[in-house]
């Protein structure tokens, strides 16, 4: 079962799920509430997103990253930036590095290569959450916990393959092994956590049982937990809505919301009956009117404390 006794030891989590279902404010509430426990935390952004930095209202991290609050830091990784670090690691100086390569060369190379840009940003996601790499202790402080805003289900499910797959096509030298620990760190579910964000609807539930298989079976990693986010709340009893109905009393207002209620009570028990899983989270929808991004994640990092540590 899911609780903060688990995540003493586990050092890269991973959250993904459909776009737009609230992978980011959920990072942002993990982080807020890691943050106050006391773990050194680090936030990283992928796909030269932005959307963290936006929330929390600080400037953009850039690649070095930057602590944005107690025990809270904020990076972004880019495959660029990822490429010229391990190339100035091997060139050592940085003029003969921009000597031979431009941006333009750079992007063009990232495209032509299929896997590069994957396999460049979760290399440097493991060489950030990973102790014992080298690179990593030279150019950033210790974090006790990486939790990583990935993309949408596709790219993510990427990311976490393109090990797996160099791996396998690789037979010997510097990049097999390379792979090869980035895979075991993957694969150790002491070590590393995916979460799953996804809404009781639909598209977004029917995504999260696909992309769940997907990450069993073609990755082999551990999957903690499925936050279930923006659950309606039921206003008044399934009785006393079937009381009102009986006595043609009307309320367009309740229905609408009765309506939401059930539509994500039957996804929610579609993903209990599928998922197979005990760590299913419902994460209730709060009021957006009057509160900012922020205020929202600060919100549900109340709601995970108390449901983690249940
Ligand atoms: N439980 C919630 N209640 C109300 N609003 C929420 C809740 N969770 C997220 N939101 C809001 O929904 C919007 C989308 O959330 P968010 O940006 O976290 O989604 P995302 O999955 O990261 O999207 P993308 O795929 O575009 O990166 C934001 O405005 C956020 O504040
Ligand atoms: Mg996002």
């Amino acid at each position: 079962m899911t609780n903060f006794q688990t995540f003493k030891n586990s050092q890269l989590w991973f959250v993904t799920g459909k776009g737009g279902v609230g992978k980011t404010t959920v990072v942002a509430a993990l982080g807020l509430l890691c943050a106050e426990k006391g773990f050194k935390t680090l936030l990283v952004e992928t796909h030269g997103l932005n959307h963290l930095a936006k929330l929390f209202e600080v400037e953009e991290a850039g690649y070095q990253g930057k602590k944005i609050r107690k025990n809270l830091s904020l990076l972004q990784v880019t495959p660029e930036k990822a490429l010229e670090e391990y190339l100035l690691q091997q060139v050592r100086f940085k003029f003969i590095y921009q000597s031979l390569f431009n941006n333009n060369y750079v992007r063009h190379f990232l495209d032509a290569a299929p896997g590069l840009l994957e396999l460049l940003t979760i290399g440097k996601i493991w060489d950030l959450a990973d102790g014992t790499a080298s690179s990593r202790q030279k150019s950033h402080p210790h974090y006790d916990l990486v939790i990583v805003d990935a993309p949408s289900t596709g790219h993510a499910l990427s990311l976490l393959t393109i090990p797996k797959v160099v791996d396998e096509a690789v037979k010997l030298g510097p990049l097999k092994k390379k792979a090869e620990s980035i895979l075991n760190f993957l694969q150790d579910g002491d070590r590393t956590k995916i979460w799953m964000v996804t809404l009781a609807e639909d598209m977004p539930a029917n995504e999260a049982i696909e992309l769940s298989k997907k990450l069993h079976e073609e990755v082999n990693v551990h999957l903690e937990a499925i936050f279930v986010n923006s659950m309606w709340p039921q206003l008044i009893s399934e009785k006393t809505f079937a009381e009102f109905k009986k006595l043609k009393i009307k309320s367009s207002l309740l229905d609408f919301y009765q309506s939401h209620y059930e539509q994500n009570q039957h996804y929610l028990n579609l993903l209990q009956k599928k998922l197979l899983h005990d760590s299913l989270f419902s994460l209730p929808l709060l009021p957006q009117k009057n509160s900012n991004e922020l205020e929202i994640a600060k919100a549900l990092s109340h709601e995970l404390s108390s449901l983690l540590s249940e």
